[in-house]
């Protein structure tokens, strides 16, 4: 069998694809990986939250991955898998030396991960000096498919400016004129006001106020007391996981739900109605993913999953098996020969997705271009009321891959 080295094969991945005077500026000589034989397992890093608030969004991510692959008889493009598994427990300041333990300690061929938006501006940081090819399953933060794009950085979630645009239109249509943002002081919060406040504007709509606490506390109280002060038309928020469900609690303690209705990007929703029961009833979000869509894929991946996991999958489950897809599509177009990058690479830039959140591409920056839905909280349903942005892209800006 002929082993190829991954350096050559980086050589002609960026010879191919242009990127070479890209890459020398941010010093990626380094090999794509190590050399391995096409017949040995390859070798996924798994660089997610397993503790903390954000720790049941990880593991849906792990979940819907090796669903894809199991799908595929445990093997992609012909190779068996191994994993390597790091919990980053959503700390920026950690993100260095994880992502090191899979890339340089472990040498995986391909990195999946991660949540945190600040993690991950971290992981891009090495990813792009060592080529690792690396697979965004959640983490919003703009850059990765912005001005840290690259063309061995890959996105299957959405941007954190995609997650809230729709919103303005959703609020004008609804008859919103002022709003107030509240979300945790980091990276994918401070995205997510801006994809608002940018849609919000363009109706004519006024953000009046943006409210923050640091993450990941979750003291709502004097915020929720001063919107009660300010009475807006509407509050948007991002919170997700633990968090999430601690919010949606205060807010209606807090005697607001019913006086100022509450919207935001999905995830406020996703994954947490078991927790929160009726103080989320009627709560409207946008998201890539909602319950009700019935298409075929959607409700076989659902039923698979429930199967396999005695659990509901949720929009952090679909991103990790479209992670697993996408890997797929890629490792299939080279029989599983990643020494093949331009050709890999390639056939992930252009493969259609066939998501149980719908069909799906990825734009020239690797994010995919997708439905936006509006969803209403229906007992333990987030219920897509109807499509609020057909395929919604990403403006990538800085991207210059
Ligand atoms: C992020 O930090 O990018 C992030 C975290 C959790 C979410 C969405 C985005 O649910």
């Amino acid at each position: 069998m002929k082993k190829s080295t991954n350096r050559s094969g980086r050589r002609e991945f960026l010879r191919s694809t242009g990127a070479l005077a890209g890459a020398a500026a941010v010093g990626t000589l380094a090999p794509f990986g190590i050399a391995r034989a096409q017949s040995a397992k390859l070798k996924v890093g798994l660089m997610l939250p397993y503790t903390g608030t954000y720790a049941p969004l990880g593991n849906a991510i792990t979940n819907g991955f090796k669903l894809a692959v199991e799908e595929r008889g445990g093997k992609l493009g012909g190779r068996e898998i191994e994993y390597f598994v790091v919990d980053d427990e959503s700390n920026p300041a950690k993100a260095p030396e994880n992502t090191n333990k899979l890339v340089q300690r472990d040498k995986v061929d391909v990195l999946i991960g991660t949540v945190h938006s600040g993690v991950a501006i971290g992981m891009a940081k090495i990813v792009r000096e060592t080529g690792t090819l690396w697979i965004d399953p959640n983490a919003g933060a703009d850059e990765v498919t912005g001005v840290l794009c690259a063309p061995n950085i890959f996105r299957t979630s959405f941007s954190n400016w995609q997650s809230t645009h729709a919103l303005g239109k959703v609020l004008k249509k609804e008859g919103h004129k002022t709003a107030v943002f509240i979300t945790h002081k980091y990276a994918a919060g401070e995205q997510m006001k801006e994809g608002f406040r940018e849609g919000f504007e363009k109706e004519g709509g006024k953000l009046v106020k943006e409210l923050y606490l640091p993450f990941p506390q979750v003291e709502f109280q004097a915020l929720l007391t001063e919107i009660a002060s300010i009475k807006p038309d509407a509050v948007v928020s991002f919170f997700a996981g633990g968090a999430a469900a601690k919010f949606l609690k205060d807010y209606a303690a807090a005697g607001l739900k019913g006086k100022i209705p509450l919207y935001g990007s999905g995830f406020l929703t996703d994954g947490v109605l078991d927790a929160v029961g009726s103080d989320a009833e009627g709560v409207e979000t946008t998201l890539h993913y909602a319950d009700g869509l019935n298409t075929p894929k959607d409700k076989a991946f659902r039923l698979a999953y429930a199967k396999a996991f005695k659990l509901q999958p949720d929009v952090y489950a679909v991103q990790g098996y479209d992670a697993g897809q996408l890997l797929a599509a890629g490792l299939e177009a080279v029989k599983g020969d990643m020494s093949r990058k331009a050709e890999m690479i390639k056939a992930m830039e252009t493969a259609k997705i066939d998501s149980p959140r719908g069909q799906w591409t990825l734009s020239k920056a690797h994010n995919p271009v997708q439905d936006m839905y509006l969803r209403k909280v229906v007992g333990k349903e987030n219920k897509v009321q109807y499509v609020a942005w057909k395929a919604l892209a990403d403006p990538a800006r800085g991207c210059k891959a």
